[in-house]
């Protein structure tokens, strides 16, 4: 049997799946995708109470389901969607773990879905992370038969980790596995790090329904948010099956879909190099894609291109289309070539007609919005300084206080230093108690956030003032939707989205340059990044957005690719060292920093490294050799 959803559109009949293995819908964002899995639930809740039957649901925890619940509990109290003939068994519990933790999985599924449903909570079924070692084996094992007693899972929802772990299923999992404790991945450990405030933190262990419970389920749907999960999506769905990508194992069941949004496609054959599985339509977008992907295959630079080399590799019907290589690739070298610019501000009096930015005003207002206080440097550093330099109005926009990545000991050493200038301050001292008191997983003391906060706000005036911009131009929103003291930030709200644009408003901006960081689809910099759109939605209609331009950055985790890239601004070694020592002013967020992600190198690395990268790859391809190129993408509002 095939996916039966009319929602989800069966692999094979519409697109060309050619090395595809697991039936997949990309969903172009992850609301919409989580909005057409609740209502498939919903269906299935509905058809069992008409047929005076249960319902057995099979849930996941982590990010991907979350807007899954969310829209539940909406149908529940919106449409009265009733739970009371549906039983759920979770995947898994990290062990040990009380069920009041916040960390606790038990926590995390009452706060998302059952404390706001009518589900009767002898229905719920959640692995217990409290189970003594002597009772575990057995445990495991009844989890299994209660399952089996009800008939088995009537539908499976599943998130899927880096590790290309189901459940907790890590690799070296066996098809066949059943319930039982299992060590985690470190990688599964470094991804949860952030929420436990540190990988020390973080269980080494957890119980997991096995895969051979999950197959056994009649239907299952499986989500994939983010740029971070396509490699393991490609791995997943066009790989052999194997256990070192335990999801594989899906590749044997029968009705099983993945749900995934364009981030997480990126991968696929289908959408990374689609002229490799059939006939394509070429967009000017694809074209460049192609091209600088033959090149990298040939090991050549777009002008060596020949016939031969396009016809070789799906790419002669684009040949057919253009005429020749020759003409195919002046056209690719011109169009790069006219990414390049020293003035991303626009060259005074120069003819602008192939330039990425207008010549015209020639000094520009410009906001450089950062949503934590250091991407503004990190990301866009020796393009900030050249705007300077040239002489535009230059505000920056932090918007996020960047409160939580700050470490204790950074914020003690601060309180300290102003308890050596002011030893009478009681409120002084009472910031160091808290410090020195906090226990772990406990938020902090609003003064000690406040303290963090301000920490960061001098770290980034400091750097600010390096590269040459008045105190008055700086600007700190303290979104609100941050503020939440942990790392769990609240969704985004109207407050959040009228700080921007009233800033816009008032600046009235000719370019706005902003992080387009979307690899993450729960992350800081996506939520700063939709207050920006919402804000220039509202404001579209005033006269001078006409002439406001916006640029995207990436932050520190990823660049576009070079055929995305619309403006491309070199930096000579001396200006890599000027943005280094801009980076280094952040000096709460170097030598070790709380949120590091899995990359283990200081931002100032990461970010060097990939202007150099990006240097490196448009010489490859027959552009000039520049020591470092920073890139941005053009959004059209
Ligand atoms: C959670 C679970 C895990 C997650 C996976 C993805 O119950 O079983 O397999 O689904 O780690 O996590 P997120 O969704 O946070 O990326």
């Amino acid at each position: 049997m095939i996916a039966t959803s009319i929602k989800y559109k069966p692999a094979g009949q519409f697109e060309d799946t050619r090395f595809e293995k697991i039936h997949n819908v990309i969903v172009s964002n992850s609301n919409e995708g989580s909005i057409c899995v609740a209502e498939e639930i919903a269906d299935l809740i509905k058809s069992k109470q008409a047929q005076n039957k249960l319902c057995i649901l099979g849930l996941a925890t982590g990010s991907s389901p979350i807007k899954v619940y969310e829209e539940l509990v909406r149908m529940h109290r919106e449409e009265g969607l009733s739970f009371s003939n549906v039983v759920t068994f979770n995947l898994d519990e990290y062990y040990p773990m009380e069920i009041n933790s916040v960390h606790s999985y038990y926590y995390f599924m009452h706060q998302h879905l059952f404390n706001h449903i009518d589900i009767n909570p002898e229905n719920i079924n959640i692995p217990s992370g409290t189970v003594t070692q002597e009772e575990l084996h057995q445990y495991c094992i009844d989890y299994d038969l209660k399952i089996k007693d009800y008939g088995g899972l009537d539908f499976q929802l599943l998130g899927i980790g880096r590790t290309g772990h189901i459940g907790f299923n890590e690799p070296g999992s066996h098809y066949n596995s059943g319930t039982r404790s299992i060590t985690l991945d470190h990688i599964t450990r470094v991804d949860a790090a952030p929420s436990f405030l540190g990988i020390d933190n973080v269980p080494k262990k957890a119980i997991t329904m096995g895969i051979g419970t999950v197959k056994k389920a009649k239907r299952i749907v499986l989500l994939a948010w983010g740029h971070n999960k396509a490699s393991v999506i490609k791995e997943t769905i066009e790989g052999e099956v194997n256990s070192e990508v335990p999801a594989t194992y899906l590749q044997d069941h029968s009705n099983t879909t993945f749900l995934i949004n364009d981030e997480a496609s990126h991968e696929l054959t289908r959408i990374k190099t689609p002229w490799l599985v059939g006939p394509c339509i070429w967009t000017e977008e694809l074209a460049s894609k192609a091209i600088v992907w033959l090149c990298q295959l040939t090991n050549t630079s777009i002008l060596k291109l020949t016939d031969k080399d396009y016809n070789n590799n799906g790419m002669s019907n684009l040949l057919a289309q253009e005429g020749s290589a020759y003409d195919l690739n002046i056209k690719m070298f011109n169009k790069l070539q006219h990414t390049i610019t020293g003035w991303p501000g626009g060259k005074p009096n120069a003819d602008d007609t192939s330039r990425p930015e207008r010549a015209e005003p020639n000094k520009k207002k410009v906001i450089i919005f950062s949503p934590h206080p250091d991407d503004d440097v990190i990301s866009m550093g020796g393009t900030f300084d050249r705007l300077v330099e040239q002489g535009h109005e230059v505000h920056v926009a932090y918007q996020t206080s960047g409160n939580i990545a700050v470490s204790d000991h950074e914020a003690l050493k601060f309180a300290e230093v102003l308890k050596d200038i002011n030893s009478n301050d009681p409120n002084i001292d009472a910031i160091i108690d808290n410090i020195n008191s906090k226990k772990e997983d406990i938020e902090d003391h609003i003064d000690v956030r406040k303290l963090k906060g301000l920490i960061r706000k001098r770290e980034s005036l400091a750097a600010t003032r390096f590269v040459g911009v008045p105190d008055e131009n700086i600007h700190f929103l303290n979104m609100p939707f941050y503020e939440t003291g942990t790392v769990k930030k609240n969704a985004i709200g109207q407050e959040d989205i009228d700080i921007v644009a009233s800033l816009i408003a008032h600046i009235k901006p000719h370019q706005i340059f902003a992080a387009g960081d979307l690899a993450d689809p729960h992350g800081t910099h996506k939520v700063c990044l939709d207050a920006i759109f919402a804000a220039l939605e509202n404001l579209k209609h005033h006269d001078y957005m006409n002439d406001c331009w916006v640029w995207l950055y990436r932050g520190a985790w990823h660049e576009w690719d070079i055929h995305q890239i619309e403006m491309a601004v070199p930096m000579s070694p001396d200006q890599v060292l000027k943005k280094r020592k801009a980076i280094f002013y952040h000096q709460s967020q170097k030598d070790g920093v709380m949120f590091q992600g899995n990359d283990t190198r200081e931002f100032w690395v990461r970010a060097e490294e990939r202007n150099t990268e990006t240097a490196k790859r448009y010489h490859a391809l027959g552009l000039s050799d520049y020591a470092a190129l920073e890139a941005f993408k053009r959004y059209h509002f």
